[in-house]
């Protein structure tokens, strides 16, 4: 395993108030200084597929807020890891070229994304192919 996929682990925040608040801090509860967040909703994500790609600079922080997604991660060799999201208080952290697929989303579904870097869009790698290349380059370093 690469050290960018080994870098892949759930992270549960803290929960306050008798369990109804939840706070998430940059540096402390999540691994680096949030410059971004974005979230995905509505009913016209349930049965597709979102993400499909790997980013040479974001970090990501992932997790459901309401409802339920999933995330898989696909590493060069196409080994296959699934994340349930399923706790507004549990999400995961996808280090930079990780590549990620968000599906499963259920109808209620608010799926919150943390991260480190300002939309940049030639920073995505798109095409999985491009993605395999990239990988084995930097293994070669
Ligand atoms: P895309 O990265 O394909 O979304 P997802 O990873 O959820 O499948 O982005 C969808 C569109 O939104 C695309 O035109 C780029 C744009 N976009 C922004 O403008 N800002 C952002 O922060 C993100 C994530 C996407």
């Amino acid at each position: 395993m690469n050290e960018y996929y080994a870098g892949v682990k759930m992270l549960t925040f803290p929960k306050m108030n008798n369990g109804g608040f939840i706070e998430v801090e940059g540096l402390k509860d999540v691994p680096f200084e949030i410059k971004r967040i974005f979230y995905i909703f509505g009913k016209g994500n349930v049965g597709t597929v979102r993400g499909k790609h790997s980013n040479r600079k974001s970090e990501f922080v992932l997790y459901n807020i309401k409802g339920k997604s999933k995330v898989k991660t696909i590493d060069e060799d196409r080994n296959e890891v699934v994340y349930e999201l399923n706790e507004p208080n549990q999400g995961i952290y996808l280090p930079k070229m990780v590549w990620k697929e968000m599906y499963d989303f259920t109808e209620d579904s608010v799926l919150m994304v943390l991260t480190n870097e300002y939309y940049d869009s030639g920073e995505y790698i798109r095409n999985f192919d491009d993605f395999v290349t990239e990988m084995k380059k930097l293994g070669e370093k």
